[in-house]
């Protein structure tokens, strides 16, 4: 079996973080979202994965992924010149996918356990991958017969039928190419993969469902990644302290610091991810924070937020929820409440 990730589109809803770095290589827990993705593939056995990209993105998931020998996989990128919907993406695909049965993972969805059951499951014409959620009205929505069969797909409703959302995992046979060829774009202008998976249902192929009871995050905006990152820490961040922290220090629970880093006369509260090469000084790093390599932070408090390359954060009372682009610096001197961040790579606040 073969995979393919689709890390195109155009990532609108984290602007303008994602003007500079696709919102698939947004670190979570400080790992890009994508080698989570990439991680859960191998795991399930498939080494050999097609990655669609854009012009826009090809660049920077290149760079970050190269030839997969780093996580153990194959990769072969593939072009999506315009992003025209997941069927056109799987279509561009083809050549690359074969006769071969393959699993279409989109490149920014994180499922708590990975696929390995999921796939393991597979023994029909196709198979979906749905969670039960309160509000389904932003995902593709799935109704089944009684006994787990696909009946009825719509993406997006307005007003939608269950609350089974569709998950961004699915694993097809070659036959979806042949419905593929054939459809028409939806009322958006985009090919979806939920009309494709409809007509092979009306084809009258056997396409199954399988439930997801674990957590699953679309991290597409700037609270879902909060959410990855929180839930990320919360169940994955270890005690490991391999850079300094000196005795003015107080460092609880599961805190993970990287070589090279610093840490002085300050709090850290776990569960908390730091990397390598940063200084910390004077401040408090609070719960279900991440902080990328090469930070400065300095008499500031930084809770709930995560913090990309090279931020540096000076003299600000209290930080909380943000997300934080690259080279970034924010610098306070006066007093104020909290604040709520969403800056992009290279960007300078002043408090
Ligand atoms: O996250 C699950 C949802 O994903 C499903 O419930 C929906 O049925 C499915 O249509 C999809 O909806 P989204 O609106 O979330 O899809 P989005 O446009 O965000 O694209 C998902 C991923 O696929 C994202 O990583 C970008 C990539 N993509 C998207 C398009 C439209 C491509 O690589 N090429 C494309 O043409």
């Amino acid at each position: 079996m073969k995979a393919l990730v689709l890390t195109g589109g155009k990532g609108t809803r984290l602007r303008p973080l994602t003007y500079t770095i696709p919102k698939h290589l947004i670190p979570v827990a400080n790992k890009p979202i994508l080698f989570y993705v990439i991680d859960q593939i191998r795991e399930a056995g498939i080494t050999d994965i097609g990655v669609i990209v854009s012009p826009d993105t090809a660049s920077y998931i290149k760079e970050a992924l190269g030839d997969g020998s780093a996580r153990e996989v194959k990769t072969t990128y593939i072009l999506q010149s315009e992003p025209l919907g997941l069927a056109h993406a799987v279509k561009t695909g083809q050549e690359f996918l074969g006769d071969s049965p393959f699993v279409l993972f989109l490149g920014d969805n994180l499922i708590q356990g990975g696929i390995k059951d999921f796939v393991a499951q597979f023994n029909s014409d196709g198979l979906i991958l749905l969670k039960e959620v309160p509000d389904p009205r932003a995902f593709g929505v799935c109704e089944l017969d009684t006994s787990g069969r696909v009946e009825r797909l719509v993406e997006k409703p307005k007003v939608p039928r269950t609350n089974l959302a569709v998950v961004g995992a699915y694993i097809f046979t070659p036959d979806v190419h042949k419905v593929i060829a054939h459809l028409k774009p939806s009322g958006r202008g985009e090919y979806e993969i939920t009309d494709a998976i409809q007509g092979l249902v009306d084809a009258g192929k056997d396409v199954r469902s399988y439930i997801l009871k674990g957590w699953w995050l679309d991290t597409g905006k700037k609270e879902d990644l909060l959410e990855a990152n929180r839930v990320i820490l919360d169940e994955s961040a270890c005690w490991k302290v391999e850079g300094t922290v000196d005795s003015e220090c107080s460092v609880v629970g599961r805190v993970e610091v990287g070589k090279g880093t610093s840490i002085e006369n300050s709090v850290v509260r776990g569960p908390v991810s730091i990397a390598g090469g940063c200084r910390i000084s004077n401040s408090f790093i609070g719960p279900f924070t991440s902080i990328g390599t090469g930070a400065v932070i300095e008499d500031s408090s930084v809770e709930f937020s995560v913090l990309l390359d090279n931020c540096r954060i000076l003299k600000v009372p209290r930080l909380a929820d943000c997300v934080i682009g690259r080279n970034s610096q924010v610098a306070g001197g006066r007093s104020l409440g909290g604040v709520a961040l969403l800056l992009g790579d290279h960007s300078k606040v002043e408090l």
